[in-house]
C-alpha cells in the first residue's frame, strides 16, 4: 500500500468545505481500512487490513468479521493518524459506513467513528457505501479530468452488481441490478467448482489465460432482454452440469481452463450487454464507470473500453485499490456531500443520530439535501 500515492493529483475544490482534515473509516464487509483526506481531496495516510481468517470458510462469515473490525480497529485509526503526521486535534469531522453492509462491522466502524467525533467535538458523517463506491471515480487523480455528471456506475463484486444512473452527489438513479448472484459471487462460485480458492475470481482470471472460451456452449442470461437486470445463477448450473460427467474425479487442467475461459467470456458477455442496455435508458451519460473487485477483470475491462469508446464515452475504473472496499471512497464521498451541502447553503452534516443499517436504499440519499 503506498499511501501518499494520490499526492501531487490533487485539484482545488471549490468552495469552503472542511477546515481541516478528516478521517474515514470502512468496515462494511472484510475489509478494515482508515484514511485520512485533506479538504480538497488529497490522500493524507490510508491503511487497510484485507480479514484473512475467512478464506478457511470460502466466503466472508459476518461474525468473525465483527470480531476482527473490532479487535483492529482502534490500533489502525492510530497508525493512520500517525502516519499522517496530524494529531487527533487536527481531525475536522470523521466519517464511517454506516450501510449497507454486515450489521456488525458497521456498528463497529460507526460507534467508533461516532464516539471519535463526540470526544473532538467535530461533526460524524454517516457515509453510504455504495454511494462512497459511485463517487470515487470523480477521486482526484483516479481519471484525467473530474468525471461530470451523469455518468453510468456499474458496480460489480462480490456483494453488489447494478447498474446506476449518478446524476449527482445525493442523486442516484438504480437502472437495474441482479435478481440472484452478484457477479463476484457467481466467479467465487464457479472458482470453486473448479477447485480454486476464495476469492476466487483472480484465480478464474489466472486459469482462464490456459483455455478456450469457445469450448463450451455456456448460456448467457438476460443478455438481449429489455432493462439491464443480471442474473448469473444459470451459468453456474450449465457449469455444473458440465462438471457431472467427472464425478470425482480430477478435473483435467486443460477442461478446467476452458471452463473458467468460456465463463469468463459468458460473463463478459452479459455485462457488456446489460451495460449498453443502461447507457440507452439514460439522457447523455458524461462517463462508463465500473468499481468492484470483478472491475479488476481484463477481459471485462477491455469490453467496456471499447463499449464506452464506441459511445464516444471515457471508460474509467479506479485503480484496483480503490474499486474494491476502502475508507479513502468513504472520506471522498464525505467531502462531496460537504461540498454540496455548502452549495446548497446548508451546514455540514452531523449524523449522530444515523444509526448503521444491514439495507440503505440510494433512493433516500437526496433527502440529507432537501430544503425547508
Ligand atoms: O469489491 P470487492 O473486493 O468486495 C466486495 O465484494 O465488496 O470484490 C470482491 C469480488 C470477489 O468476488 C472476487 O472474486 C472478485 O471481486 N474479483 C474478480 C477479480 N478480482 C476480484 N472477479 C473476476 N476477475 C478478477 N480479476
Ligand atoms: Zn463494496
Amino acid at each position: 500500500m503506498t499511501p501518499d500515492s494520490l499526492d501531487g493529483n490533487a485539484y482545488p475544490v471549490a468552495g469552503a468545505i472542511l477546515p481541516g482534515p478528516l478521517l474515514a473509516i470502512e468496515s462494511s464487509c472484510d475489509e478494515t481500512a482508515c484514511a485520512i483526506l485533506a479538504p480538497d481531496g488529497r490522500v493524507l495516510a490510508e491503511r487497510l487490513v484485507s480479514q484473512e481468517a475467512h478464506a478457511a470458510f470460502g466466503g466472508v462469515v459476518p461474525e468473525i468479521a465483527a470480531r476482527a473490525h473490532l479487535a483492529l480497529l482502534p490500533d489502525l485509526a492510530g497508525k493512520t493518524l500517525e502516519s499522517s503526521g496530524l494529531a487527533r486535534g487536527d481531525l475536522a469531522a470523521v466519517a464511517a459506513s454506516t450501510g449497507p453492509g454486515l450489521i456488525g462491522g458497521l456498528i463497529v466502524g460507526a460507534s467508533f467513528g461516532k464516539g471519535l467525533a463526540i470526544a473532538l467535538g467535530k461533526p460524524f458523517i454517516a457515509i453510504n457505501h455504495i454511494e462512497a463506491h459511485a463517487l470515487s471515480a470523480r477521486l482526484p487523480g483516479v481519471s484525467d479530468g473530474q468525471i461530470g455528471f451523469p455518468f453510468l456506475l456499474l458496480l460489480v463484486s462480490g456483494g453488489h452488481c447494478q447498474c446506476l444512473a449518478v446524476e449527482g452527489v445525493g442523486q442516484y438513479r438504480r437502472l437495474g441490478g441482479t435478481i440472484d448472484d452478484a457477479a463476484g459471487e457467481a466467479f467465487d462460485k464457479v472458482a470453486k467448482m473448479l477447485g480454486l480458492g476464495w476469492p476466487g475470481g483472480p484465480a478464474l482470471e489466472r486459469l482462464a489465460r490456459e483455455g478456450d472460451p469457445a469450448a463450451f456452449a455456456l448460456p448467457r442470461p438476460l443478455k438481449g432482454r429489455a432493462g439491464c437486470d443480471f442474473s448469473f445463477s444459470g451459468l453456474k448450473t450449465a457449469i455444473a452440469r458440465q462438471l457431472e460427467p467427472f464425478g470425482f474425479a480430477a478435473l483435467p487442467r486443460q477442461v478446467a481452463a476452458d471452463l473458467a475461459a468460456s465463463f469468463q467470456q459468458a460473463v463478459a458477455d452479459v455485462i457488456e450487454d446489460r451495460a449498453t442496455h443502461a447507457l440507452a435508458m439514460m439522457e447523455r451519460p458524461t462517463a462508463l464507470v465500473a468499481a468492484g473487485g470483478v472491475a479488476a477483470n481484463t477481459v471485462l475491462r477491455e469490453r467496456l473500453t471499447a463499449l464506452a469508446a464506441a459511445h464516444g464515452l471515457p471508460f474509467v475504473a479506479p485503480p484496483l485499490r480503490l474499486c474494491t472496499d476502502n475508507a479513502v471512497m468513504v472520506g471522498w464521498a464525505a467531502l462531496e456531500i460537504c461540498r454540496e451541502a455548502t452549495r446548497l447553503g446548508l451546514p455540514v452534516p452531523d449524523d449522530r443520530a444515523t444509526r448503521p443499517r444491514p439495507r440503505w436504499p440510494l433512493g433516500e440519499m437526496a433527502e440529507r439535501f432537501a430544503v425547508g
